[in-house]
């Protein structure tokens, strides 16, 4: 683990820990505030993201963008990230060997910001985060804390696009976010 930014941006230069630096036009490391209370972490890159190497401006970034807005969340306060960083092929899942390449460089992240909040965004994030045993469908809207950090599961904003209940669920479980007693 790296104790300061600059040594971890440097390590994941030119990363070729796993394959899907392969088909990469960028490596999508993360964005946002350094000291933020609040990390938001998805899945992996899609095509707008690997094209301008920054997380959640596609399709399911705006949706989540309009969602912050509504909410009063200023995308600058907070932190976003991904799973993986670097989009795998046709958007499928990442798979575990490129999980296990890249999870490192997203807890350090973590360890580097010490945020009281994580919220998983999807299946993705909470199975690989959390452990596989869990599932989003249950988990969702509910605090799950570890080691002094509050973790709060929500669908993934691309899921929002597909079922309108999910955006109530999405807004609904963001709410009980902004109503965290943070210190
Ligand atoms: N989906 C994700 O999981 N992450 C992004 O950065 C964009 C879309
Ligand atoms: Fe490296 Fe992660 Fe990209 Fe794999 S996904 S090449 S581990 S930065």
């Amino acid at each position: 683990m790296f104790k300061s930014w600059e040594e971890l941006e440097n390590s994941i230069k030119d990363c070729k820990k796993c394959k899907l630096c392969e088909g990469r036009q960028n490596i999508v490391f993360g964005v946002g505030n350094k000291d933020a209370k609040i990390i938001f972490i998805g899945e992996g890159p899609g095509a707008d993201e690997d094209r301008l190497g920054e997380p959640f401006v596609g399709k399911a970034g705006k949706l989540m963008n309009f969602a912050f807005q509504t909410l009063g969340i200023n995308r600058q306060e907070v932190y976003i990230g991904n799973v993986v960083k670097c989009r795998p092929p046709k958007n499928r899942d990442p798979q575990e060997d490129e999980v296990n390449a890249c999870i490192d460089y997203l807890r350090n992240q973590v360890m580097l910001i010490k945020p009281q909040v994580i919220v998983l965004l999807g299946r993705i994030a909470l199975q690989n985060i959390l452990g596989q045993e869990y599932k989003i469908s249950e988990a969702r809207g509910k605090w799950i804390e570890k080691k002094g950090i509050y973790y709060m599961p929500t669908w993934h904003p691309a899921a929002l696009l597909r079922d309108e209940k999910k955006k109530i669920d999405f807004i609904k479980d963001l709410q009980k976010v902004l109503s965290f007693n943070f210190k």
